[in-house]
């Protein structure tokens, strides 16, 4: 899973941008969950079989991934799913403007690369950029979900969204169906196999942001 790709190489800088939604979604207006770095998407095969009346889209910067996931997708009947290669920084960045306002109704960062050395953080896919302009598309009272099963980067990303002053902590969530936390990632599950402990927490967009 930690076949690492340097997210700021020149390469992920020339991709296409996210299509409009409705090119994405059979219906476009459902609620949207992005979750940023899905890997082979497993997480969210499983939460857009469980929630139809949503739409989900996976970005990875795995090429390999994203295509299986496509295939698999192909021979699945959901059509509230989709996935996107590509850097989410790019992605989003060149997207931001074409996507109504108050579109995303949640965002998840599960198990992100972890990048240990320091000279490496800027390849950490949760920046306060990106933060910032996903932000920008998510509904008032949109919901973040972070999971990971490195406490240092737990603490970098808890202190971005709080140091953002646009997320407060949430702690409702597990009454919420949707939550993408009540499913087990393809890395939590080998966390969870290696007896490895695992730090989540949930954010509430604030309003008049
Ligand atoms: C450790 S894996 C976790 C995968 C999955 N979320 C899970 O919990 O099983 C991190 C994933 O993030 C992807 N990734 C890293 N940087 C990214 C970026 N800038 N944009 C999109 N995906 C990224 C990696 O390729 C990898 O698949």
């Amino acid at each position: 899973m930690r076949q690492h790709v340097n997210p700021l190489s020149n390469h992920f800088k020339v991709l296409e941008p996210i299509p409009p939604l409705d090119h994405l979604f059979k219906n476009p207006h459902l609620p949207l969950h992005i979750d940023i770095g899905c890997a082979s998407g497993n997480l969210l095969f499983e939460l857009a079989n469980q929630n139809q009346n949503w739409n989900y889209l996976g970005i990875e910067i795995r090429e390999k991934l994203v295509l299986n996931a496509q295939l698999k997708l192909k021979y699945s009947d959901l059509e509230n799913l989709s996935f996107f290669y590509g850097n989410a920084d790019y992605a989003i960045k060149e997207s931001v403007d074409k996507f109504p306002n108050s579109l995303v109704n949640s965002v998840s960062f599960n198990f992100p690369d972890p990048w240990f050395k320091k000279k490496h953080h800027k390849r950490r896919v949760l920046q306060p950029e990106l933060l910032d302009r996903v932000s920008k598309i998510m509904t008032n009272d949109a919901l973040l979900f972070i999971k990971s099963d490195v406490n240092q980067l737990f603490e970098y990303m808890n202190s971005v969204i709080l140091g953002s002053c646009i997320f407060e902590k949430y702690n409702n969530g597990s009454e919420n169906t949707h939550n993408p936390q009540n499913i087990k990632t393809e890395r939590e599950l080998y966390a969870i196999s290696k007896n490895l402990s695992i730090y989540n927490q949930i954010y509430r967009k604030k309003f008049n942001n």
